[in-house]
């Protein structure tokens, strides 16, 4: 019986030590400490054995169990707190704050042109768009460009074909809207333009919004007020401003809209070509000629129109000295807008 006791202590001890997952610990204990176990089955023995050996072989059984059932009490709570652990690495702790998703911000360009359009629309007109790929007629002809205009210049137009091109500016869209309702009308045409040409302040695609604005009794004077209003609107303060006499074949007469370069407050720099202004938009009264195109009689009518330059404006509006870093796709870039 002393045998069969130390026998099943080292039994009892070696399972324990090779316990290793929190599922053996009830097999651990229904088969040694359990009602039917092996420690209960000794203890029934005990009644068999001689009357004189029974006190000491009953306290070597008792105490032999109770060593067992303290190791086992002890691995019990290892394994426990060791799965516990190992369950908080494994799963998401829920109460950790969350990561936001990185949210873009609409391109400076986009912004912009938003806004020009939204100034406008305030002002009364409404909104055109028309195809960047253009035919020849629209693009020069109802403007009454010529075919031997320098506009026309290979180094300046990409042409798809003889007649087809990508729409050097967005005056196409004045003869367009003309052709397609009658005065009055006011409308702007916001939308991407093409020239063959890259510096500081070019970039071969660039954004345009056109204005035209046809009704009896129009003159320069509205002409000055409008833009005038646009520009206080888009700059938020008085800039100072300059309409410079031109020329462009479809309007008479013509004026270009400078705006004090804010880069260097008019002093003269790179980005304004040492001039102190920077041009931000084309202007002029229509020309009778293009009225006459559409089926306008100009006895009748008179009417302006623009044609302004979003990155130009972008440029001036945020302070940024290459018109390039639009179409960088820096995030350091767009991130600040
Ligand atoms: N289309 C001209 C350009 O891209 C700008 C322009 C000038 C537009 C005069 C107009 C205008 O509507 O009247 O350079």
């Amino acid at each position: 019986m002393e045998k069969e006791l130390e026998k099943l202590e080292a039994e009892a001890k070696e399972f324990l030590s090779n316990l290793e997952e929190t599922s053996q610990i009830e097999d651990f204990r229904v088969r040694f400490l359990g009602r039917k176990g092996q420690f209960s089955t000794i203890m029934r023995s005990l009644g068999s054995v001689p009357a004189e050996d029974k006190p000491r072989l009953g306290q070597l059984a008792n105490t032999i169990k109770a060593e067992i059932e303290q190791l086992f009490e002890e691995k019990t709570k290892d394994l426990q707190s060791q799965s516990a652990h190992l369950g908080k690495k494994n799963l998401p702790d829920l109460t950790l704050p969350g990561r936001r998703p990185a949210q873009g911000t609409l391109h400076p360009v986009t912004q912009v042109m938003q806004e020009t359009c939204s100034i406008f629309e305030s002002l009364g007109f409404s909104v055109a768009e028309g195809p960047d790929v253009e035919v020849d007629y629209y693009n020069f002809e109802a403007l009454n460009i010529p075919a031997h205009h320098p506009a026309r210049d290979m180094h300046d137009t990409f042409y798809v074909s003889d007649s087809v091109l990508l729409r050097t500016h967005t005056s196409p869209m004045q003869a367009r809207v003309m052709e397609a309702q009658d005065p009055p009308l006011r409308v702007i045409a916001p939308g991407k333009v093409y020239r063959c040409d890259s510096d500081i302040t070019h970039t071969p695609m660039f954004h345009q919004v056109e204005g035209v604005l046809v009704d009896k009794n129009i003159s320069f004077a509205d002409l000055k007020g409008i833009l005038t209003v646009f520009t206080q609107k888009m700059f938020e303060k008085d800039l100072p401003l300059r309409f410079r006499p031109s020329f462009f074949p479809f309007t008479e007469p013509s004026a270009e809209v400078d705006i004090a370069c804010v880069m260097c407050n008019g002093v003269g720099c790179r980005v304004c070509k040492k001039t102190g202004w920077l041009e931000i938009l084309g202007s002029g009264m229509i020309d009778p000629e293009v009225f006459k195109m559409v089926g306008y009689d100009p006895k009748v009518y008179s009417g302006f129109a623009f044609g302004l330059g979003i990155e130009r404006i972008a440029m001036l509006k945020y302070g940024i000295d290459d018109i390039r870093l639009f179409y960088e796709n820096d995030q350091r870039f767009l991130s600040q807008f």
